[in-house]
């Protein structure tokens, strides 16, 4: 296929990279429905793609990856400034001309016998001047499908890109050229090297051997997070690992949050929370914008705006459920991905938690059988669902609007089973940057490694800040200055334990409760008690109504503070800020002084 533009830039890089992968076809993807179906179509004959069924999931398909393959490789993933102390010492780094040799003769002919996809993508609407445009060239049709959902994506974007639009090249390779003849795998991988790269200055991407998720959808993480956020400081705006929801009440007034927390700490759920019935009887309604990664940019009236860099969820299948996350269950129920989920005999998907009952006879999600009773699970932790947000039940009709929604607060959290209460407010912004530069969280699946043990992880930033961490908090406070009316900040805790293990908190729907008070905090309509880590709600103002399993001690005890523990947790934060004691921004080791002295 000839190509669809004439901006010189993209015709040489596609010509150059061509030149060094040798594709045996390259094929400009236009971004259509056809186009789509074509490869569905191609991936169903080639064995990577299963057809689900049609009267159950339309236009739905289930795809296995390599069992090498499931997850973000953080430690084959690099940020290659050319001065390793700009990377800083929470990324990998490699001497960016040492990396381009060392890529360089890893995708020499890494797409023989495949066809070079050329993939142009908006991360954010059309001409939104929030927006940017990226380029991806990959040999893999399933990222180009994924692409489609995930981003916008085709001719429209080479559009508006124009002949001298500028773009992030993003090239991609899954590593396994086929040689003339060679049957192909399901699903092709490099077992031996695998490279996540990014070169923040040049402001490109190369990323070798993985075809799964955030290794292989590079508009998601790597761009929209560790290129936009090195972008973003030196044009004056941020890129952040958050979602963004926005809450109407009766009235019709909407508060708009944004929220960091860790992979899979309820993130895709509070995007799409279903308030408690009485909430909804008086007519308070929630709207997703979007569930992963806010671009955020001050706006001529002194606000922050928001926009999502994407279109679609590329969300944590297991534990999903009607009863869990009803919208996200709705958002899936056609034109969807499904990637290592297991697969059930009338054709249709399953994952631990869909339903309390597991069916008795299933596929796996490596593609042997499987019974309740045989030990392992049916879907691989880190399953996942691709799905159009437009399908969201609830999505906020203002989730594509070029301009953005203004923001009134943001929220951190992680999964904490002690010390750190059910929410609390900061006292000003520079606390707030304290708040989120000290959070941490026990591990999930989304990431290859330990599970179950607290790692600091700043503004849930940590893989994926493009430049080093304390220029990144430096550039978290000098935001204040660019914001006239700035948004206030909380941090919340739904996974508090008792004693006896049991997390108190009730959490899903009811954490509008949480959300209510802090979006009558934004509108300064209720009052607070000044304690030691911040501003908490007065006994009663925090919504308890109809809760059975949650009295007022509970909230008393979810939001009590040992200040012995506290003074532990306050030197535990000093690790994570003594390794990036060079470029560490003195204001926070103030808030901590003022933390110390307040407990
Ligand atoms: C994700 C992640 O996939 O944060 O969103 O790991
Ligand atoms: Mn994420």
């Amino acid at each position: 296929m000839t190509s669809m533009t004439s901006n010189k830039k993209l015709l040489e890089w596609v010509k150059s990279m061509a030149e060094l992968c040798e594709p045996d076809a390259i094929h400009w993807c236009d971004g259509s429905q056809e186009e789509y179906d074509r490869l569905c179509d191609l991936m169903v004959k080639q064995g990577t793609f299963i057809k689900l069924n049609e009267e159950k999931r339309p236009n739905s398909y289930l795809c296995r990856s390599h069992p090498d393959d499931v997850a973000r490789v953080e430690d084959r993933t690099f940020i290659c400034t050319r001065r390793p102390e700009d990377a800083g010492p929470t990324n990998n780094w490699v001497d960016p001309v040492e990396m381009k040799a060392t890529l360089t003769k890893l995708f020499k002919g890494s797409m023989r016998g495949r066809t070079m996809y050329v993939i142009p993508f908006s991360m954010g609407p059309l001409g939104s001047d929030i927006a940017h445009i990226g380029v991806e060239l990959t040999d893999s049709p399933y990222v180009v499908v994924n692409m489609r959902i995930m981003t916008r994506m085709g001719k429209a974007v080479l559009d508006v890109l124009g002949d001298d639009g500028d773009f992030v090249p993003c090239l991609h390779s899954v590593g396994a050229p086929l040689k003339p003849g060679e049957k192909d795998v399901p699903w092709p991988c490099n077992p031996q090297h695998k490279y996540i790269v990014h070169f923040p200055e040049e402001k490109a991407i190369w990323s070798y051997g993985s075809g799964y998720g955030g290794n292989a959808l590079l508009g998601k993480k790597c761009f929209a997070l560790r290129i936009a956020s090195y972008m973003g400081r030196e044009q004056g705006w941020r890129s952040e690992h958050m979602l963004i929801v926005g809450f109407e009440s009766p009235e019709g007034e909407k508060t708009y949050v944004a929220a960091a927390f860790p992979s899979a700490c309820g993130k895709t759920n509070l995007a799409m929370l279903i308030p408690p019935e009485h909430y909804r009887k008086q007519g308070w309604k929630v709207w997703t914008v979007g569930d992963d990664i806010a671009w955020i940019k001050p706006g001529k009236d002194g606000r922050l705006y928001a926009i999502n860099p994407e279109a679609g969820f590329f969300g944590v299948a297991p534990g999903t459920s009607m009863e869990s996350n009803r919208n996200a269950m709705l958002s899936i129920r056609a034109k969807s991905i499904f990637t290592n989920c297991a697969l059930t005999p009338d054709g249709d998907v399953w994952w631990e938690g869909m339903t309390e009952e597991p069916p008795e006879k299933l596929i796996d999600w490596r593609g042997q059988e499987w019974t309740p009773d045989c030990g392992r699970p049916a879907a691989h932790p880190n399953a996942r669902f691709t799905a159009p947000i437009s399908q969201c039940p609830v999505v906020d009709p203002a989730w594509d609007d070029p301009q953005g929604v203004p923001i009134s607060a943001f929220i951190f959290g992680g999964r904490r089973a002690h010390n750190v209460p059910l929410v609390f407010e900061a006292y000003n912004w520079g606390h707030g940057v304290y708040l989120g530069a000290t959070m941490g969280s026990e591990t999930t699946a989304a990431a290859a490694g330990a599970v179950g043990r607290v790692r600091r992880d700043p503004f849930a930033m940590l893989p994926f800040a493009g430049y080093h961490m304390g220029d990144y908090f430096a550039h978290w406070l000098s935001m204040r200055k660019r914001v006239a009316d700035p948004p206030r900040f909380f941090h919340v805790n739904w996974f508090r334990k008792n004693d006896e293990g049991k997390i108190v908190w009730p959490g899903f729907g009811d954490n509008m409760r949480v959300m209510k008070w802090i979006v009558d905090r934004c509108h300064g309509r209720v009052g607070a008690v000044e304690t030691p880590l911040g501003w908490m709600p007065k006994p009663g103002d925090l919504d308890l109504e109809g809760l059975t399993d949650f009295t007022a001690e509970d909230l008393e005890w979810v939001q009590s503070i040992d200040r012995e523990d506290w003074k532990k947790e306050a030197h535990e934060q000093d690790e994570l800020f003594i390794r990036l004691y060079d470029r560490l921004p003195k204001d926070l080791l103030f808030e901590r002084e003022l933390l110390i002295s307040r407990l």
